[in-house]
């Protein structure tokens, strides 16, 4: 049995960024497991294992890669599953070839694409419970919970703010 979401990436030197995915995952009490699996490096590695976590229960995989990033897309081709796609500034061109390589996929085989680099990364978690709220009414409620603790955040920001520049 697999968890419900898989966070796989091109290589280990993604990890730093990849990990605010699991870190929220984690918060959220989301299963997920970590790998990292190249499109390019490690196809035959890459197509077998997503294969067999979609048999084995995977309901979405989150995708982060430089480097002219084909591993959403690649992943994409391969499940039925939501990909989330997460553009990595690991080249010369700081992401903007990952983004576009995602962002750009031919219409049949979609990945959501996220912003490039740590936001982008967390946001894909963000994402990958919201669609597994769709059906967990628990983990919507922790949801729910998790927006009212933003905007309270920024309340509480926006007195203080306003507190010190009073007059
Ligand atoms: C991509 O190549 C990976 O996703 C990574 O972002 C980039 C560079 O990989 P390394 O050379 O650091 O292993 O496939």
């Amino acid at each position: 049995m697999s968890p419900a979401v898989s966070i796989v990436m091109g290589s280990d030197s993604d990890l730093e960024t990849m990990q605010e995915s699991a870190a929220i995952l984690a918060q959220f009490g989301v299963p997920h497991e970590v790998r990292v699996l190249s499109a390019h490096r490690s196809p035959n590695l890459m197509t077998e294992y997503v294969k067999a976590a979609e048999r084995d229960g995977v309901k979405v995989f989150i995708a982060g890669a430089g480097a002219a990033a084909a591993l959403p897309g690649a992943v994409a081709a391969l499940t039925t599953r939501p990909v989330l796609g997460v553009p990595l500034p690991s080249s010369h061109l700081n992401g903007l070839d990952s983004l576009l390589a995602i962002a750009q996929l031919p219409a049949g085989t979609p990945a959501a694409t996220l912003a490039i680099g740590v936001a982008g990364a967390r946001n894909a978690a963000y994402l990958a419970v919201q669609i597994l709220a769709v059906s967990d009414a628990k983990l919507h409620a922790a949801y729910v919970a998790f927006k009212a603790d933003q905007e309270r955040a920024v309340g509480a920001k926006d007195a203080a703010v306003r507190a010190k520049h009073a007059g």
